[in-house]
């Protein structure tokens, strides 16, 4: 399972590539504003700094919603650098959007993704990945982790080789949940990263073992 981290924080970026388990990021336009990162230079700016920090793939998002623009917007962030990848919403012009530029050989995100059938679309359009927002459909008390497993099932009926990104992550137990149902990548807050490594019966086990150590000395 890959780690992407969902975050435009370069400072929390570095702290999770410095724990060497990390394999991209994922942005988007909220969170770049987040950050204060305004105007496009800036922009542009900000995930070439992104992608000098990770070693995997980067997701930057489109702001067009029509075709044309998306094509435009798409190839100009492909050309940042070779770790971009396009991230198109899931919408009409996002699904012809992503058939272009998987024609093209340039990598997608299709963000956004709330069901099954949309899902179905992004891979059939040949996107990289497909961002099923897991966290947004809890928080209106619908199972986010059953549309990771409902997409799961559907790829490995035809082989699709789009890979499920878990996205919209918001604590451990989603990291390790959809580890559980095969998704291939999760992007989340750092905390739901380190919180996988956090154990009361190895702070207890280590402060005893280093307790006896000093015993013998
Ligand atoms: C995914 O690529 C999105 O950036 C992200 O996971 C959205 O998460 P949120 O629902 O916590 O805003």
């Amino acid at each position: 399972m890959k780690f992407f981290i969902d975050t435009a924080n370069l400072d929390q970026i570095k702290e999770a590539q410095a724990l060497g388990i990390l394999d991209g990021v994922t942005t988007n336009p909220s969170l770049m504003a987040k950050e204060g990162i305004k105007g496009e230079e800036n922009v542009t700016q900000h995930y070439i700094n992104i992608c000098e920090i990770v070693d995997g793939d980067v997701s930057a998002e489109v702001i067009s919603t029509d075709f044309d623009g998306m094509v435009k917007e798409g190839e100009a962030l492909a050309k940042l650098h070779p770790q971009i990848v396009v991230k198109i919403p899931m919408i009409k012009d996002g699904v012809k959007a992503l058939k272009y530029f998987s024609d093209k050989g340039i990598k997608t995100n299709c963000t956004l993704v709330f069901s099954a059938g949309q899902a179905l679309l992004a891979a059939k359009a040949g996107a990289t990945y497909v961002s099923p927002f897991i966290g947004r459909l809890d928080d209106i008390s619908t199972d986010g982790l059953n549309l990771i497993a409902e997409i799961r099932n559907i790829y490995d009926n035809y082989g699709f080789e789009t890979q499920i990104l878990a996205a919209s992550v918001r604590h451990t137990m989603h990291v390790i949940d959809c580890a559980k149902i095969g998704a291939d990548v999760m992007t989340g807050p750092l905390s739901s990263i380190e919180g996988l490594l956090k154990h009361p019966l190895t702070d207890i086990g280590l402060e005893k073992f280093l307790a006896d150590h000093k015993k013998n000395q």
